[in-house]
């Protein structure tokens, strides 16, 4: 028996992209067009609009603060060989863990399955050329403490590696803000020079309003960005090929 059918799962936790419906996957559109409930935020409900059937999906938007009970409101009602899908931004398992977690322990590990979408950050990296692998990708859009976090960006940084990051907005208290001016500052206070290091913030990404700034780290010291933003510090030494042991080929 093949074990983890998609058959048997009731809820699938999938990545749409960042914001254009042209970054979904086709495996994700076909769990959503099976799914009769479908759980999101504002943001992310609207990049799969084209693909809600008003006579079949029951739609719940949600917010930070109301979802826990509409999780728990699905599950009740779901009944077996009924899905639920719940779209995150961009992908899943980048930066979404402190929901997918808790909606681990109210379906059970075993009834869910989690599908990857193209990241913001994956985008990102793309638009400025950084590759992945020699870059650190962080995430300070977290509710813990990201005191750890902010450390380890030092680090890197010192260490010469690029940088792909999403910043901490924060609605109600600006001090637990860590968005592109507070990094910029922070960074200079580390002792980073960094009026040497080039970097690139992203917004809106993959939508019709997306933007772009490129210049040096200081710049961003008196400068506004949206909480929709992406921060790369590129390190890049770039090598090819060429300059390694050819007779491996
Ligand atoms: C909670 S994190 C989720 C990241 C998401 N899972 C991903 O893979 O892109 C939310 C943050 O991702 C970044 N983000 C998501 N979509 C974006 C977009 N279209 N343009 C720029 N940044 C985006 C923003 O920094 C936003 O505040």
């Amino acid at each position: 028996m093949v074990e983890n059918r998609i058959e048997d799962k009731k809820l699938f936790l999938v990545g749409v992209g960042p914001g254009s419906s042209r970054y979904l996957t086709d495996v994700v559109r076909d769990v959503i067009r099976k799914s009769k409930y479908l759980i999101g935020y504002k943001y992310t409900l609207s990049i799969i609009r084209d693909l809600i059937i008003p006579n079949f999906h029951q739609v719940y938007e949600v917010t930070m603060k109301n979802q826990d009970e509409t999780y728990n409101e699905v599950y009740k009602k779901m009944r077996e060989n009924e899905f639920c899908t719940i779209p995150f931004t961009g992908d899943v398992n980048f930066s979404e863990s402190e929901v997918v977690d808790r909606l681990l322990e109210i379906f059970g590990n075993d009834k869910v399955e989690l599908m990857p979408g193209i990241s913001s950050i994956q985008v990102a990296a793309s638009r400025a050329k950084v590759p992945l692998d020699k870059a650190r990708v962080l995430s300070f859009h977290i509710t813990e403490d990201i005191e750890d976090k902010k450390r380890e960006l030092v680090e890197v940084i010192q260490d010469k590696k690029s940088v792909v990051l999403v910043p901490r907005p924060w609605n109600n208290s600006t001090e637990k803000n860590f968005m592109q001016s507070q990094i910029a500052l922070y960074l200079k206070n580390e002792g980073i020079d960094t009026s040497k290091l080039i970097v690139w913030v992203f917004e809106f990404l993959t939508t019709a309003e997306e933007r772009v700034f490129r210049g040096k780290l200081n710049e961003l010291e008196d400068m506004d960005f949206s909480a929709m933003s992406v921060l790369v510090i590129d390190q890049v030494r770039r090598k090819t090929y060429l300059e390694f042991d050819r007779d491996y080929f």
